[in-house]
């Protein structure tokens, strides 16, 4: 299992449907994310009992804090190709009280580093919210960098929000 210096990434099942429930129906947590219509904490056990197992072009890992054990977020990695040598990556933190602590730095770091040294991955990318200014220090803090700016694809509350496309090779990684 990846494992950091704050938080290990380990599989997900249905025993965390309530946790990931709870993380997509906040508000705060939800500010600059991507959202689908509601579903019930049901749905969200049979998808994750439903969902095929990790593998190397679509891999979901829990993050979780060592200190006690608890899960706080998700991070994905997902649309790798061994041909291209690049994916995608997603990360949140859903408790909210393990917020600026640090640990979505490390679970960055520890996922990055998986991608590059076990999966031999060449770059990592993601898009950002440019109003999402935690999310992009911490992107900035691990090495990414802004390559690109799209216009107004993101809407939150009747507004449209840039994005700004960022990416990681992996000499960047720090
Ligand atoms: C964004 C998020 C991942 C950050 O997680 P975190 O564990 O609090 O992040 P860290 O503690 O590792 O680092 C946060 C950094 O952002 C900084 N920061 C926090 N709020 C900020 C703000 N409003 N403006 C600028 N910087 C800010 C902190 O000071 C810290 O930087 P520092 O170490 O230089 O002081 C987490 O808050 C989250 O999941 N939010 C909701 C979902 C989300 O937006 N996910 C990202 C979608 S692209």
């Amino acid at each position: 299992m990846p494992l950091g210096e704050l938080v290990t990434l380990r599989a997900m099942g249905p025993a965390d449907a309530d946790a990931l429930w709870r993380w997509n129906h906040d508000p705060e947590v939800m500010r600059w994310m991507d959202d689908t219509y509601p579903h019930s904490v049901e749905q969200v056990r049979k998808w994750q009992a439903e969902r095929p197992r990790n593998a190397y072009g679509d891999l979901l890992l829990g993050i979780e804090a060592l200190a006690d054990g608890t899960l706080i977020g998700l991070v994905m990695l997902q649309d790798a190709e061994p041909e291209k040598g690049i994916a995608k990556l997603d990360i949140y933190l859903g408790e909210k009280s393990y917020w600026g602590k640090g640990y979505a730095t490390d679970a960055m770091r520890t996922i990055c580093r998986y991608g590059f040294e076990d999966m031999r991955l060449h770059k990592v990318t993601l898009t950002v919210v440019t109003e999402n200014h935690a999310a992009r220090r911490v992107y900035e803090k691990v090495g990414f960098v802004e390559e690109g700016r799209l216009r107004q694809v993101f809407r939150r509350d009747g507004k449209w929000y840039d994005m700004f496309t960022m990416g990681l090779l992996a000499s960047e990684l720090r």
